[in-house]
């Protein structure tokens, strides 16, 4: 029955919608109206006899396809000034006994919502997202902003914005199409990196915990990258830095959402693997990638232009010198003891900056808590309590496989939850 109804239901194509003018195509079994609904009321209809030899050359046996074609205009007022609302256009045939179908549908927006969202207030609502973002949305929808703390309130907001990214006119304003174009490419370019960068570590055995050479995710990994954006959008200046790259696959990665928004990007790492760290379980050398070597990768894979590269162990590199400012650091580097050598830069961190580590498991965050005890193979603890020295106690949450994210409770820029970044993403159709 469902398929008989298929069967007998027109079909047809909407080829443009601009500013108020639908048109298209559209073919049935007998003579159809062309209707335009918005929610539950019919705001314009049209009788399809436009000629359309294209569409009678792909149905030549169809007698009414060379006049199938259909175009008009959107009453005025169609959609009220400040909604966004779902437009269809629906195929009914005239002979009521026959199934009508929707051709098509998109989000639409009434006049006055791009000039409320393009004019919106320098806000003080602080989120998770970039701040232009958050500013824009609390303009016309202050409710969807109120609770960005929460998971189900990251969700409800990001679900607004992905509205937004899927309504003409709306989704090329500037502060929208930057963000989405960032997303877009990024994640796009992650993805190029996870399926070329090489796969296997020729200087190690089979079956050594260094044989693979893609230790992270990329979820893992772009929620540093949308992180980059989200601080930068708040004014937190600085540049980015990176401890332990092995063979450089993160790094590729990270390089190039640098390179898209301006900023530099530091590479501290032996260059010869870890050192040595009794009770660790690692052994002293493991995850060793030569200088050249990432150098080569992160030129055929990321954006060497914006990245310097400090070679030695991190005990060496900082014994005198410190780095610039810093607005975000990421660590993957296994020891409790590295993480204690490195941490002597934290004071070149913004009190609004974020950090990401490797070797964290979801059980550590609680309620925003960090639950942690120090081993040799835990860079957690000497991260927090140097945070600690300085006044700025971290909070953080759980990214995905084994990274955290951490940011000064105080005055950081709170990190936006996984799935809620996955699904915005996904929705933006990358
Ligand atoms: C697990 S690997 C990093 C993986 C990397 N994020 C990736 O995506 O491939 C750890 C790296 O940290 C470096 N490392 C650890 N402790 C260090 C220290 N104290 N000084 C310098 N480098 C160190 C090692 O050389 C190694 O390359």
């Amino acid at each position: 029955m469902a398929r008989l109804r298929r069967n007998l239901a027109p079909k047809g194509n909407v080829d443009a919608l601009a500013g108020a003018r639908v048109a298209g195509w559209a073919l049935g079994r007998g003579p159809l109206s062309v209707e335009a609904w918005v929610g539950d009321r019919c705001v314009a209809h049209s009788f399809p006899a436009i000629h359309r030899p294209d569409v009678a050359h792909a149905y030549p046996d169809h007698r009414r396809a060379a006049t199938c074609g259909f175009a008009f205009d959107l009453p005025a007022g169609a959609i009220a000034s400040d909604a966004l609302a779902e437009l269809r256009i629906v195929a009914r045939p005239t002979r009521r006994w026959l199934p009508s179908a929707t051709i098509a549908s998109f989000q639409m927006a009434g006049d006055g919502l791009e000039r409320k969202l393009s004019e919106a207030r320098n806000g003080s609502i602080v989120g998770p997202f970039p701040k232009q973002v958050i500013d824009a949305i609390a303009a016309v929808w202050p409710e969807e902003c109120a609770d960005l703390g929460s998971v189900a309130g990251q969700a409800r907001f990001a679900a607004r914005v992905k509205q937004i990214m899927l309504t003409p006119g709306l989704n090329a304003l500037p502060v929208f199409a930057d963000y989405a174009r960032y997303l877009a490419t990024t994640l796009a370019h992650c993805r190029f990196v996870e399926r070329h960068f090489p796969a296997t570590n020729r200087q190690a055995e089979a079956g050594a915990a260094d044989f693979h050479c893609k230790p992270n995710s990329v979820r893992e990994l772009f929620a540093i990258i949308h992180q980059l954006y989200v601080l930068k959008s708040w004014g937190v200046t600085g540049d980015f830095a990176e401890f332990g790259c092995f063979k450089g696959y993160s790094s590729a990665m990270l390089s190039f959402a640098c390179s898209q928004l301006g900023l530099n990007m530091h590479v501290f790492n032996s260059f010869e693997g870890l050192p040595p760290a009794a009770g660790s379980g690692y052994e002293a050398g493991q995850y060793a990638g030569g200088l050249d070597e990432v150098r080569d990768h992160v030129a055929r894979f990321g954006a060497i232009n914006c990245v310097t590269f400090h070679k030695g162990f991190f005990a060496d590199t900082f014994r005198e010198w410190r780095p610039p400012a810093l607005m975000c650091l990421w660590m993957d580097v296994d020891l409790e003891v590295s993480a204690r050598d490195l941490m002597v830069i934290a004071d070149a961190l913004d009190p609004r900056s974020s950090l990401f580590s490797h070797e964290c498991n979801a059980s550590i965050f609680e309620d925003g808590h960090i639950i942690t005890s120090p081993s040799p193979d835990n860079p957690i603890p000497p991260m927090l309590a140097r945070h600690e020295e300085l006044g700025r106690p971290l909070t953080g949450r759980y990214v995905a496989g084994y990274t955290g994210a951490f940011w000064p409770r105080s005055t950081g820029i709170p990190v936006v939850d996984t799935e809620v970044l996955a699904d915005l993403a996904r929705n933006l159709g990358v």
